[in-house]
């Protein structure tokens, strides 16, 4: 039995969640629904309160609300009362940096006009300071956009002020389900393709990404000012190898180790 046991719904605190429908956001939504006993109760973000996913978790039991990161007023009524923020953008939706940017600034300015406590806010690395020169610029000033637009982001929640995490997310498994799934070459056999050569690729399910958020609110202020990074797991190509063949139960499943054409292969997103 925890401390929580028996506290009334009213009396939880309100963690609101940016990007509740999706899988990051959604990730922090079931950790805390499966938590009835925890101190948190869930306040989901959508656009449209009517869409078939939100009307699922309101079934669930979560609190849903209207917001968009385009608006901010929007966002402080969204956050108003609550003690903990998620923020989650969407490059993929966009594919502009500077739309990024924008709604990251929006969200941040928001959470310290509402008075959150504290801010969990889904970033990724800078990755100029490793690709500058090798790979083409990219949106003016960029060598990942999705990457290095949320880095520079970081700043506006640290001088928003508010205590923030930022956790530094990772490559979805799901991907290589999803995006990168195999694909049948020219010859019947099927490839995974992802040009890797002999580098480790850390990579997390997406829903834990939601279940480490959840970890850090529970953790308190002690997580706040802090990076925490999904690095736990790297496997090399050979790795990621075995973990597809062992979930597809595919043998015939390759992994190059460099980039070559396959029809229908997808570009590298996360
Ligand atoms: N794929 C990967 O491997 C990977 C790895 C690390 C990081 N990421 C990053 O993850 C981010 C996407 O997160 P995800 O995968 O959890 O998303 P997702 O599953 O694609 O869902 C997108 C979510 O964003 C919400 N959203 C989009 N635009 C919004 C807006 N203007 N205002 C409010 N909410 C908005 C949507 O809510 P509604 O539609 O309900 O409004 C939805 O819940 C990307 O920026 C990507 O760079 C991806």
């Amino acid at each position: 039995m925890t401390q929580f046991r028996g506290a009334k719904l009213s009396d939880k605190k309100i963690i609101a969640v940016l990007g509740a429908t999706g899988a990051q956001g959604g990730g922090l939504v079931d950790a805390v629904l499966a938590d009835p006993d925890g101190p948190f109760r869930v306040r989901a973000i959508t656009r449209s309160a009517t869409a078939p996913k939100a009307v699922a978790l309101a079934d669930r039991g979560a609190e849903v609300v209207e917001a968009s990161l385009e608006d901010e007023d929007s966002l402080f009524k969204a956050f108003e009362g609550a003690h903990g923020v998620f923020v989650v953008t969407n490059f993929w939706e966009s594919f502009s940096a500077d739309v990024e940017l924008a709604q990251a600034a929006r969200a941040a300015r928001a959470v310290k006009a509402a008075g959150v406590a504290h801010v969990v806010w889904s970033t990724l690395e800078d990755t100029r300071g490793v690709l500058d020169g090798r790979v083409p610029v990219l949106q003016e000033r960029y060598t990942v956009p999705h990457f290095d637009a949320k880095a520079e982001a970081d700043e506006f929640f640290r001088a928003s002020g508010v205590p923030t995490t930022f956790l530094r997310t990772t490559f979805y498994w799901d991907n290589l389900a999803e995006h990168f799934k195999p694909q049948r070459g020219e010859d019947g056999k099927l490839v995974l393709t992802l040009p890797m050569g002999e580098a480790k690729l850390p990579g997390i399910a997406s829903e834990d990404i939601g279940r480490t958020a959840h970890g850090v609110f529970l953790g308190g202020g002690q997580a706040s000012g802090q990076r925490r990074e999904h690095r736990r797991r790297a496997p090399d190509r050979r790795g990621v190898r075995r973990g597809v063949r062992r979930r597809t139960g595919r043998a015939g499943v390759l992994l190059p180790g460099a980039a070559r054409p396959v029809p229908g292969a997808r570009v590298a997103r996360w």
